[in-house]
C-alpha cells in the first residue's frame, strides 16, 4: 500500500480550520461537565496544577504523535497505521490499534449522545423558566423525571444522533468544517459571557479563583493525580484516532507542533473558563464543589434558579454544553465513517446511516441504564458505567500507550523528523524523549493503578 499524498475525503481549507475542528473535538462534556466536578472532588488548586502538567508533558506529545501518524498515513486510522507499519517494516497487526480506536469511538458516542441529549432537554427546561426558585429537592426531581423516563431520553438521544450524523454525512469541508467554524467561536463567546456574569458575584468569584488556582497539596491524593492524568487523555480526545483522522485532512505545510499547542491551550482554557463560570455560582449558593457528576444537571439549575437573569443565562449555559458535545461527537464517529468510505466503497451518507444506526442501538443500553435497566449490572456496574469504564479507563490509555510506542519506537527517527519538521533540535529531541520514555511509563502507571483501584487490589 503506497502512502497517498492527500486524503480522498479532501482537506481542511486552512490550518486554522483544522485547529478549530480539533479544538471542537477536544472541548466537550469532558471540559464543561467533567472537569469542574473532578476538580471539585479532588480539592481544586493542586489537582488543577497536576492536570495542567499532564496536558503539557503527556497530552501534548501524544497529540503530536497522533496528528503526525494521521497526516503521514493520509487515511482512516486503520489504513494509516497499516500503511505506515509496512513502510517502517513493522508488523501489520499495528492496524488493530486503529480498530480499537474505531470501537472506542463507537462505544463512547453511544453514551456521550445520551448525556448530550440530557443537556438538550435542559436547554428547554432552563429557557422555559422551570428552574426559577427551585429547591435542591426540586432540582433533583426534575433530573430524576428526565433520566427516569426512557421515552424522553430515547427521543433526545435520537435527535442528538441525527444532528451528529447529518454533519458527518456532509464530509470534511461542507459538514465538519462549516459547523465548527460557527460552533467554536459561539462557544467561546458564550463562555466569556457566562464568566463575565459570574465575575459580578464579587467575593464568590474571588473564592472560586482561589479554589481553582491556590494549590493545597494536602488535599491531593495519589488517586487524584491519576484522575488528573487520565482526564488529560479524555479531554484532548486522545488514544482513539479522532485527532489522527483529523490530522489526515491537514495540509502538509502546517506545523504539527504549533497546531497541537494551540489545541491544547484552547482546550485547557475552556476547562478553566467553565470552572470560573460554575464555581462562583456554586459558592454563591452555598453548595458543595465536590457534589460529583450531578454538578451540572442538579446544582446548576439551583444556582440559575436563584440569580437575576438565571432563566436566560441558564438556557445559554446548556446551549453551550450541547454545542461542545456536538463538535466532539462528530469526531468520535469520523474514524469509523472514513474507514467505511475508504474500504467499502459506499457513500458518506450511507456510511453515516449504518454507523449512526449502530451507535444509536448500542446507546439504548445507556438510555435504559438510568431507568428500567438500573438493575441490569455486570461487576456491579450498569451499562452506562461499564461503557464509561471500558473506554475512559481501558481503551483510551491503552490506545495512547501504543500510539506513543509506535511513534517513538517503531517509526524511524528520519520519518518523524521529516513529518514533524521541527526547526530547533532541542524541541524535536524533547518530544522524542517524552514519547519514548516518559509518556509510556506514565500511562502504564495510570493504567495499572486505575485497574487496581477498580478491582480493589
Ligand atoms: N474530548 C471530548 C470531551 O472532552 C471527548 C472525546 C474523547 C472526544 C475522545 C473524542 C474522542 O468531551
Amino acid at each position: 500500500m503506497e502512502r497517498p499524498a492527500t486524503s480522498i475525503h479532501g482537506q481542511w481549507t486552512t490550518r486554522w480550520a483544522f485547529v478549530l475542528a480539533a479544538t471542537g473535538s477536544a472541548v466537550g462534556l469532558g471540559n464543561i461537565w467533567k472537569f469542574p466536578y473532578i476538580a471539585g472532588e479532588n480539592g481544586g488548586g493542586a489537582f488543577v496544577l497536576v492536570y495542567l502538567l499532564c496536558i503539557a508533558c503527556i497530552g501534548l506529545p501524544v497529540m503530536m504523535a497522533e496528528v503526525m501518524i494521521g497526516r503521514r498515513g493520509r487515511q482512516n486510522p486503520v489504513n494509516a497505521l497499516a500503511t505506515l507499519a509496512k513502510e517502517e517494516l513493522a508488523h501489520p497487526s499495528w492496524k488493530y490499534l486503529g480498530w480499537s480506536g474505531i470501537a472506542a469511538g463507537i462505544f463512547i458516542l453511544s453514551y456521550y449522545s445520551v448525556i448530550a441529549g440530557q443537556a438538550m432537554a435542559y436547554v428547554f427546561r432552563a429557557f422555559s423558566g422551570v428552574f426559577e426558585g427551585v429547591t435542591p429537592d426540586g432540582a433533583q426531581s426534575i433530573y430524576d423525571a428526565l433520566s427516569g423516563d426512557p421515552e424522553r431520553l430515547l427521543a433526545w438521544h435520537t435527535i442528538f444522533m441525527i444532528i451528529t450524523m447529518t454533519v458527518v454525512a456532509r464530509g470534511v469541508q461542507h459538514g465538519l468544517e462549516k459547523s465548527v467554524r460557527f460552533l467554536m467561536p459561539a462557544l467561546f463567546a458564550l463562555l466569556l459571557l457566562l464568566v463575565g456574569y459570574a465575575a459580578n458575584t464579587g467575593e464568590y468569584f474571588n473564592q472560586a479563583v482561589s479554589f481553582l488556582f491556590t494549590p493545597d497539596f494536602s488535599k491531593l491524593t495519589s488517586e487524584g493525580v491519576l484522575i488528573a492524568m487520565g482526564h488529560a487523555f479524555f479531554t484532548l480526545s486522545l488514544g482513539m484516532g479522532a485527532i489522527m483522522v483529523y490530522g489526515s485532512y491537514l495540509s502538509q505545510d502546517a506545523s504539527i507542533t504549533k497546531v497541537s499547542i494551540s489545541i491544547s491551550i484552547m482546550d485547557t482554557l475552556v476547562a478553566v473558563l467553565a470552572g470560573l463560570a460554575i464555581f462562583p455560582l456554586v459558592f454563591a449558593n452555598g453548595m458543595e464543589p465536590g457534589a460529583g457528576p450531578g454538578l451540572i444537571f442538579v446544582t446548576m439549575p439551583i444556582a440559575f434558579g436563584h440569580i437575576a437573569g438565571g432563566q436566560f443565562f441558564g438556557g445559554l449555559f446548556f446551549v453551550l454544553l450541547v454545542f461542545a458535545a456536538w463538535s466532539s461527537a462528530i469526531s468520535l464517529i469520523e474514524p469509523a465513517a472514513a474507514w467505511l468510505v475508504e474500504n467499502k466503497d459506499i457513500s458518506r451518507r450511507r456510511a453515516c446511516v449504518l454507523i449512526g444506526g449502530t451507535v444509536w442501538t448500542i446507546g439504548l443500553l445507556t438510555v435504559f441504564s438510568f431507568n428500567i435497566g438500573q438493575t441490569w449490572t455486570l461487576f456491579g456496574k450498569t451499562a452506562f458505567d461499564l461503557f464509561d469504564f471500558l473506554t475512559a479507563n481501558i481503551m483510551l490509555p491503552l490506545g495512547g500507550l501504543f500510539i506513543a510506542i509506535f511513534a517513538g519506537w517503531f517509526m524511524k527517527q528520519s520519518s518523524t523528523t521529516e513529518e514533524l519538521a521541527i526547526q530547533q533540535p532541542i524541541f524535536y529531541y524533547g518530544w522524542r524523549i517524552l514519547i519514548r520514555y516518559i509518556t509510556p511509563t506514565a500511562i502504564v502507571i495510570v493504567f495499572l493503578k486505575g485497574l487496581m483501584d477498580a478491582f480493589g487490589l
